[in-house]
């Protein structure tokens, strides 16, 4: 069964169809890439998975269970994790505190402080938030404020805090884009690491898709027009047709 069953979503914005019919099943534990040229659809079809846009038509299961009904903030919680383009992090606060904001969440459904809580429940929770940061090289900037690290440091912190989030699916929207050659590299590392999370990743550098994606999906004006391994997808012409005038693929 996969993880992720999209069903015949379309989605139009007025008159423009941004998504018509797709349907796209995601394997548990697979890195499956979207791509397709500008305004093909593939943003709209992740926010279509964070609840941000309703389709108007169609089905989406997660795990099993219906993921359309439920509230954006409730997709957090059932595993299903975004990363921006944008760092979401809070700026006047360390490192370690942004991601153990996430990791009590996680445990109480939202972040409270609680004064009264003995350090000895608290510890833990502390401890899986000081691994994460290692885990994404950050160790030794653990009490840093978030303001003052570099764009890739800044990058990995969101990685941590996403992972703090214990998600089963990590949703990523051109994770690259932006950034300088090492950083790309690095960033392609860091999801090379991160095993047992099923991911989605739009990207348009081709160099990040075919060193991540087990499978690829290409959308084009809003419908998916070739699926397949890397090595299918490379030649596909319809592919290439898509991209014609674009970066060859
Ligand atoms: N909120 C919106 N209101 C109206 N039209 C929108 C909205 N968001 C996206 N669109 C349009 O829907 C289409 C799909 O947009 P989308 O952002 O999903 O493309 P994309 O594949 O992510 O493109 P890119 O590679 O440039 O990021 C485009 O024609 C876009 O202009
Ligand atoms: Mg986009």
């Amino acid at each position: 069964m996969p993880i992720l069953d999209i069903h015949q979503v379309s989605l139009n914005f007025g008159g423009l169809k941004a998504l018509q019919d797709v349907n796209l099943k995601i394997e548990e534990g697979t890195t499956h890439a979207l791509i397709g040229p500008n305004g093909a659809g593939k943003s709209t079809l992740l926010n279509v998975l964070t609840g941000m846009l309703e389709p108007n038509d169609g089905s989406v299961m997660f795990d099993g269970k219906p993921l359309l009904d439920v509230q954006p903030h409730d997709i957090n919680q059932l595993g299903i994790a975004k990363v921006f383009q944008t760092p979401a992090i809070f700026p006047e606060m360390s490192v370690l505190e942004n991601v153990t904001i996430p990791v009590f969440a996680a445990r109480d459904g939202s972040f409270r402080m609680n004064m009264f809580e003995g350090e000895g429940r608290q510890r833990p929770l502390v401890e899986f938030a000081e691994e994460q940061i290692a885990e994404l090289g950050l160790k030794d900037k653990m009490h840093v404020r978030a303001d003052s690290l570099s764009r890739g440091d800044k990058r990995r912190l969101e990685m941590a805090i996403c992972l703090a989030h214990k998600p089963r699916l990590l949703l990523l929207d051109e994770p690259t884009a932006g950034m300088a050659r090492h950083e790309t590299e690095q960033t392609i590392e860091l999801l090379q690491g991160m095993k047992g999370i099923t991911k989605v990743i739009v990207e348009h550098d081709m160099n990040v898709v075919f060193s991540l994606a087990e499978k690829i999906s290409v959308l084009a004006q809003g419908q998916i027009i070739a699926e397949g391994s890397p090595e299918e997808i490379k030649g596909h012409p319809k592919v290439i047709e898509a991209y014609l005038g674009e970066a060859q693929v």
